[in-house]
């Protein structure tokens, strides 16, 4: 069995009833296979243990005088996380018992009750608690899983970013994405959610760019039947997916006129009305949006929205081309030589020093999705495991390229102009540490060092 088992076992039990002795019966029958019972001869008591306990299974009478099995469901209701309640009942209080179940009780057992009907009942019960319990740890290991750790970087632009998010993450504001495509924001827009109160509601994308210029508005606000020619039903739209969670704008540079004055109302009123309908629907939304347009320049072209636009940048967050935060390179690289080695069962170890060096230096056009792209195609077509020079497409070698001789962060060489020697070594060390993905051996030769004296420069500058 596995873990999350184990800490149920043995399962917890509450038995409600007025009639001491049949508590006392049922209690008994439960113990015999394995769970842990306690009794609450009234309602109050019942309610109040519910509220103060963790429970797995709550047994109740449905009718009692005070506080009833109704109103200790729905103090189980509120206050347990992974229990499930069975209502006991007469014959009289079937009907009843039916509304229980539609208010969330597992079932109902009718009086007289057997020790072998209440066993059997309950291990069904069990099971259920069992099946959410696996559940609730594998979401919670997968939320573990999703927090920055998804984006993975070196450089200093990137860190900002960061530092930048985990402030913003947490709050309900809008925020507006920028950068080239390809630089992320999309995975940006997911860590948000991710991170923050919203992370267990819907998140919800839409490419304004990719829908048709007359149905973004539908989409966006749903429409109700005969609204247009195609509206041959209610639909709900975007916002209303969304609710209570997160809705991600892509492109929203593309968004036409007319639907860039509707949404400034509603992140304003926070009201949306679908489309050929006059009634308006409350929707509870935090709103990303990215573009990799210059929304500035959009602005002063009369295509958007100078008010909508204000609105949007009040919280921004900009993605750098690659090329001008070159460290991130080679750790991307890394990670995605990993997941593909996962999606295509190979092998690869490393990228040669070559390949590394031209990785550094290449002009990523197509930023972090080309990158990605290139490290997927590197992968399909090793043969040998090491991935070589050799195994580029020749395109690549064509544009963009600088020559393969040049060392790490050529543009960057003026700044070291005006430095100390000391500054310019922990610059060299540092770079070519990073260009080898942290190899020493590899540094050292590059750099024509002993491996012990790059040992004694890695801890002189501290670097980890
Ligand atoms: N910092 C990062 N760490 C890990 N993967 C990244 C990072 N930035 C981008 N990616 C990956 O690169 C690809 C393109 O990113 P995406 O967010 O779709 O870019 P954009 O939306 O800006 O066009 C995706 O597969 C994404 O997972
Ligand atoms: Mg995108």
């Amino acid at each position: 069995m596995s873990e999350e088992n184990n800490n149920l076992v043995p399962l917890k039990v509450l038995l409600v009833d007025n009639d001491p002795d049949h508590a006392e019966a049922m209690a008994e029958s439960l113990e015999r296979i394995g769970y842990e019972c306690k009794i609450a001869t009234s309602g109050p008591e019942g309610a109040k243990l519910v509220d103060e306990y963790s429970w797995n299974i709550v047994v109740t009478d449905l009718v009692m005088n005070d506080v009833d099995g109704m109103e200790i469901l729905r103090h189980a209701n509120e206050k347990q996380t992974n229990c499930e309640v069975i209502m006991v009942t007469g014959h009289a209080s079937v009907p009843k018992a039916v509304e229980a179940m539609q208010q969330g009780a597992f079932t109902f057992l009718e009086k007289p009750i057997t020790p072998k009907r209440l066993q059997a009942v309950s291990s069904k019960a069990a099971d259920s608690v069992r099946l959410r319990s696996q559940n609730l740890a594998l979401h919670s290991r997968l939320d573990e899983k999703f927090g920055y750790e998804n984006l993975i970087y070196a450089s200093e632009s990137m860190k900002n970013v960061i530092t930048r998010l985990k402030r913003i993450a947490p709050t309900d504001a809008g925020v507006l994405i920028t950068g080239e495509t390809g630089t992320g924001k999309d995975v940006v827009a997911q860590a948000i959610h991710q991170n923050s109160p919203r992370k267990k509601k819907p998140f919800v994308a839409i490419n304004t760019a990719a829908v048709a210029e007359h149905l973004v508005e539908s989409e966006l606000f749903g429409h109700v039947k005969g609204a247009f020619t195609d509206a041959i039903s209610d639909r709900i739209g975007k916002f209303e997916y969304a609710n209570g969670g997160t809705l991600f704008l892509d492109e929203v540079g593309d968004m036409p006129m007319a639907t860039q004055i509707k949404l400034l109302r509603v992140l304003e009123e926070r009201k949306i009305t679908r489309v050929g309908d006059n009634k308006e629907i409350d929707v509870n939304v935090r709103v990303l949006a990215a573009t990799n347009q210059d929304l500035e320049a959009q602005v002063a072209a009369g295509k958007f929205r100078a008010d909508l636009y204000y609105r949007l940048k009040i919280v921004s967050v900009h993605l750098d081309p690659l090329a001008e935060r070159r460290e991130d390179i080679i750790p991307l690289a890394d990670r995605f030589r990993k997941m593909a080695n996962q999606k295509h069962h190979k092998k690869t170890r490393n990228f040669s020093p070559e390949l590394r060096r031209w990785m550094f230096n290449y002009t990523w056009t197509g930023n972090v999705r080309q990158l990605k792209n290139v490290v997927e195609s590197l992968v399909v077509l090793d043969i040998d495991s090491e991935l070589d020079m050799d195994d580029l497409s020749p395109d690549l070698l064509g544009t963009g390229a600088a020559p393969v001789n040049s060392s790490p962060g050529d543009s960057s060489h003026s700044v070291l102009i005006g430095q100390s020697l000391e500054e310019i070594e922990k610059w060299a060390y540092e770079n070519t540490l990073n260009l080898t993905g942290g190899n020493r051996e590899e540094t050292a030769r590059i750099l024509g060092v002993s491996e012990r004296t790059l040992y004694r420069k890695i801890n002189q500058f501290g670097f980890n």
